[in-house]
């Protein structure tokens, strides 16, 4: 292809779904299986996963097995880092690890044994052990060889990720400065309280594409929407709105203060970490405190009061965390950052929810989320090692998910509908929508990791943003 420069992958592979008009997003993308194949086998291939939070790999030894599309991934704690490791035997390709092999459990004594013949490896992936050696021409079984294929592993943020492409960017260079604000706020110390995961009847995009703008707000979190209705009606009913809280100049500053309030009791009720319940406490002891008559200089400064009262309170009782009005000031963030392709967080005062999407076919993805929060240094609970797996209309479900997932399976079924040819996305708010397909696209173009890079970090504050020009 002409436009492609020399470092491009000669991968480039045809694509009759790409997207053409960005407003508009072909129905078939969400659906057909030569689509998911083509997404499989250039984007899922070359892009950095999350494949496991640290705190459940904890002790040398540790490990778990990371799966992506018929794709298995060991991640072992190691004394020399974590790494990772292609997650078959060298002897006849059975997994050594996971559901259809060892039981889990810490591999630093014994290692790996595959189940079949008992051939062993080391957590580096050294083979230790074949039975019956003598049996073998010995060329097949140079170490080298017998070594298990490593795969690219990299920890961020509390969370190791692996890459299938061996030559891809490391992970900081390809999220880039993308990834300041969250350090800054203190990502890598959080610990997980839960763990949920549910199969949606839906394409994962379909899946995260719910969470991708608030535009939603209004008819799928109207508890929400009639807490604080100025927040929603001056960004989606007449786009005025920017970020920071929305004021409502008709109201008094305490009464604007006390829809706020309202806000961050439904988000604590309705998705924990988001507001965490102690962060609601020493929200609401601020309530009483003595402010402007003037809302629009009243509901900025009681936010900031918040936020200092969260630092304060929390650091007192011993939880490592970053000064959280410095942090939101230097790194303003407009409800969630997304970590193309598949997973992201929702951030308000110190804790964060953490959400990952795995396509399992063309229309069911594994949907997970995480509630983080800080804990005081020795008084982090066990780790939580397995996701509890719930129906995706589980009532169990925090209040905000069990509202999105309702939308989610109806909308795959729409995009079958006759008739039903392509979405047509708002350019000012669902930008981030078309912005992420055309990113996809961009991998099934086999473009370089380097061209690519720009565009996924862009993405990542694109939060109801516009839908932006890629060089791609
Ligand atoms: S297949 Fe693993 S030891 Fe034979
Ligand atoms: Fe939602």
């Amino acid at each position: 292809m002409a436009d492609f420069d020399a470092t491009e992958s000669l991968k480039a592979a045809a694509n009759p779904f790409r997207v053409i008009d960005p407003e508009k997003i072909p129905a078939s993308r969400f659906y057909d299986e030569e689509f998911f194949n083509l997404e499989a086998e250039h984007m899922w291939s070359r892009t950095w996963q999350m494949a496991c939070r640290l705190e459940t790999i904890p002790e040398i030894g540790d490990w778990v097995e990371y799966t992506i599309l018929g794709k298995s991934v060991i991640v072992v704690n190691t004394k020399d880092g974590v790494k990772a490791h292609h997650n078959h035997c060298r002897h006849r390709g059975v997994p050594i690890a996971g559901g259809h092999g060892n039981d889990r459990g810490n591999c630093a004594k014994t290692g790996f044994i595959c189940p079949f013949h008992g051939w062993r490896w080391n957590m580096e992936g050294d083979c230790t052990f074949v039975y019956g050696k003598q049996l073998f021409n010995q060329d097949l079984l140079e170490a080298e060889d017998l070594k298990l294929r490593s795969v690219r592993c990299e920890t961020w943020g509390g969370c190791a990720y692996i890459n299938l492409d061996d030559n891809a960017l490391s992970y900081v260079e390809t999220m880039g400065s993308a990834l300041d604000g969250l350090d800054a706020r203190g990502i890598g110390n959080l610990r997980a309280e839960w763990w949920y995961g549910t199969v949606l009847p839906a394409n994962w995009k379909i899946a995260m594409e719910a969470f991708q703008e608030g535009y939603h707000v209004m008819k799928t979190h109207p508890q929400l929407q009639q807490a604080t209705p100025v927040l929603y009606n001056s960004r989606y009913g007449n786009d005025t709105g920017g970020q920071g809280p929305a004021i409502n100049p008709d109201m008094s500053a305490r009464d604007n203060i006390l829809s706020q309030f309202a806000q961050f009791e439904l988000l604590s009720e309705g998705m924990a970490g988001l507001v965490h319940a102690k962060e609601l406490e020493i929200a609401r002891q601020c309530l009483d405190v003595e402010l402007p008559d003037d809302p629009a200089v009243a509901v900025p400064m009681w936010f900031g009061l918040v936020m200092d009262e969260v630092t304060k309170q929390l650091r007192a009782r011993g939880e490592n965390i970053p000064d959280i009005r410095e942090a939101a000031t230097k790194y303003p963030l407009d409800a969630l950052q997304f970590n193309f392709p598949n997973s992201f967080v929702l951030v308000f005062f110190s804790g964060m929810t953490s959400y990952r999407v795995r396509p399992l076919t063309p229309e069911t993805c594994l949907f997970e989320i995480w509630s983080l929060t800080n804990f005081p240094e020795g008084q982090e609970p066990d780790p939580v090692l397995e996701p509890i797996m719930l129906p995706y209309d589980s009532k169990e479900f925090p209040k905000i998910p069990q509202q999105d997932y309702s939308n989610i399976p109806i909308q795959q079924k729409g995009m079958h509908s006759q008739g039903f040819e392509y979405m047509r996305l708002s350019r000012v708010r669902e930008g981030l929508i078309s912005n992420n397909h055309r990113v996809i696209d961009g991998f099934i173009a086999g473009h370089s990791h380097a061209r690519l890079a720009p565009a996924i970090q862009q993405l990542s504050l694109n939060f109801d943003g516009p839908i932006l020009e890629f060089d791609l």
